[in-house]
């Protein structure tokens, strides 16, 4: 495997090599192991043209846990700013020698075609409405220990997982349909038809707006973000009526079956979309998806990185 551009690409014999080496990733303790040294010599750029705390914290840390080096370049602060294009952005770091680069940008697609450009290897942190892979392997990851702390087998296949909320603008919403559809689970997408991507119907899963004749049969509720960032239509519903239909309320949580566990990849917005009732419930794992996210990452960039190794 030379890039990560997300989890189309993936067969499911990579992506359980891939979450096999995660687990490996963790301590006695369920910790990620804080030092290895097999990316020594290595060098990870994190190129993020749009914000993030989780994927770039992650990405920095898996890097420096297995010993590379990592450096940070944002758009804000970068020559980008004197408009220099994405392409010599690319070339130049990659002219640096630099191994792998991990880029969050706003264009669908846009990491892909970096890797057309550039003989470092590309990660995808997120392109616009279409992939954001590494979040999907972490949300597998971090379901997979949840059903094995309640003494349940890890198995995906055969597990229900609804995925609500502004799906529309999503890409955590498409590589998670893939991935959990690669490793046998079925999903249940909910949505305002608003909020619905376009052809939803045909993306081989259930889907609809019925949030709650939906939520006590299933063992994941993946709550997703509403990005009013990307509405510049302004948000339909009215947030009070989204809350209503869509909300993870704690009418809605009490409704969920023993062992069913909720899930959202941050940021939140409490209050609208999960309550805090939900986030902080105990059958959360919202905190062991960001810790699930550096054992993943490291999995990764070994995978792609320590040479014959890979998977
Ligand atoms: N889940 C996620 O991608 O979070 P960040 O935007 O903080 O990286």
């Amino acid at each position: 495997m030379k890039h990560l551009l997300g989890i189309a690409d993936l067969s499911r014999n990579e992506i359980e090599t891939l979450l096999a080496t995660a687990e490996e990733m963790h301590d006695v303790q369920s910790r990620p192991i804080k030092k290895l040294p097999a990316l020594r010599g290595r060098t990870v750029v994190n190129l993020f043209f749009e914000d993030s705390t989780r994927t770039r914290s992650s990405f920095e840390l898996a890097a420096k846990w297995l010993s590379a080096d990592a450096i940070n370049v944002s758009a804000k602060g970068s020559s980008v700013s004197k408009g220099e294009s994405m392409r010599d952005t690319l070339m130049t770091l990659d002219a640096m020698g630099v191994d792998a680069i991990v880029m969050r940008h706003a264009g669908s697609g846009s990491v892909a075609q970096a890797a057309g450009w550039v003989r470092a290897s590309m990660i995808n942190a997120g392109d616009g409405m279409h992939e954001h892979p590494t979040q999907a392997l972490l949300d597998a990851h971090a379901i997979r220990r949840h059903l094995r702390s309640i003494g349940q087998s890890d198995d995906l296949a055969g597990r229900r997982v609804a995925i609500t909320g502004d799906l529309l603008h999503s890409r955590v919403v498409r590589s998670n349909v893939l991935l959990l559809g690669k490793l046998g689970a079925s999903v249940v997408m909910v949505a305002p038809p608003t909020l619905l991507p376009p052809g939803a119907e045909t993306w081989g899963v259930d889907v609809t707006s019925d949030f709650d004749s939906v939520l006590p049969d299933v063992d994941v509720a993946m709550m997703l973000r509403v990005q009013r960032e990307r509405m510049s239509g302004g948000f339909f519903p009215s947030e009070r009526e989204y809350i209503d239909g869509y909300g993870l309320t704690a009418r809605r949580l009490a409704s969920m079956k023993p062992g069913a566990c909720i899930a959202h990849p941050g940021p939140l917005n409490r209050g609208l979309e999960i309550s805090s009732p939900a986030a902080d419930a105990a059958s959360s794992i919202i905190l062991d998806q960001v810790s699930s996210g550096v054992a993943v990452r490291m999995s990764v960039l070994y995978h792609l990185l320590a040479g014959d190794a890979g998977a």
